[in-house]
């Protein structure tokens, strides 16, 4: 391994809190994640020459730090760009059930949009007939994440690991705690649900704060006031087939 690549990877490797915004590391992209938090996905959950499958690849944080740490990877996503020839189209539809690959992959990375956060965004990308699936209503988007984790469980091998990103969607922002309809959340306890109900076992959950400093201290002092509870935070489920 050349120094270069050693200072890269050992530069990875830091501290607890995975810092978000490291340029060496993807493209510019509405919810793209740090590459510390791939590193150690990596790290701990895959071997050099081992297969990582990107089924919602966005600005391609994944596929860069398999670069470095010597991994293959497939990327897709409904938004493909000239400058990343590693990323396939594949719009995933819950009706149509296509795995877009034959040789199967030792970890699954799978970043999907966090409901309905950056709904925006990622509709831009998309269009009519393709959309994201931050554009579902809830119940379509607990569908969809039923049959992915089905249709990947019926195209992996036995040792397959998934590594699952996800956040607590809950209609805080401008509700007070005590008066939110839990009705209109989707927390991780439903994600783990879903995955359990489709043949998945979590053998790790790994927390992912973000930096509080994100937030100033004027728009704590507001909410605080109203007391409305924020998330600061991300978790990252492992699971292995039961
Ligand atoms: C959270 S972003 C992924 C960010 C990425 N991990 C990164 O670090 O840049 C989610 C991606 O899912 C894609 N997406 C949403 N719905 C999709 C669908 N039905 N099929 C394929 N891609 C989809 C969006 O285009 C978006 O790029």
């Amino acid at each position: 391994m050349t120094s270069k690549v050693y200072h890269v990877k050992s530069s990875l490797f830091h501290c607890g809190v995975f810092h978000w915004g490291d340029e060496r590391f993807g493209d510019d992209w509405p919810g793209s994640i740090p590459a510390q938090l791939v590193a150690h996905t990596l790290f701990y959950f895959t071997n050099p020459g081992d297969l990582v499958f990107d089924p919602m690849a966005g600005g391609c944080v994944v596929s860069d730090v398999c670069l470095v740490f010597e991994r293959k990877c497939k990327s897709f996503d409904l938004a493909t760009r000239d400058n990343r020839p590693e990323v396939r189209y594949h719009h995933w539809d819950p009706q149509e059930g296509h795995w877009p690959a034959t040789r199967k992959p030792d970890l699954i990375f799978f970043d999907p949009p966090y409901y309905a956060k950056k709904e925006k965004e990622y509709k831009g990308m998309a269009s009519e007939k393709t959309p994201s699936i931050s554009s579902y209503p809830k119940g379509k988007y607990e569908e969809f994440f039923k049959s992915f984790f089905l249709l990947a469980h019926q195209n992996v091998k036995n040792t397959t690991r998934i590594a699952f990103l996800n956040a607590d969607w809950r209609d805080f922002q401008s509700t007070p705690a005590l008066k939110e309809n839990p009705n209109n959340s989707i927390t991780i306890f439903d994600y783990h649900r879903m995955l359990s109900q489709t043949g998945w076992e979590a053998t790790h959950r790994i927390e992912c704060p973000l930096s509080s400093e994100r937030m100033t201290g004027n728009q704590v002092q507001k909410m605080q006031e109203r007391r409305i509870l924020g998330t600061v935070g991300r978790t990252l489920i492992i699971a292995r087939r039961s």
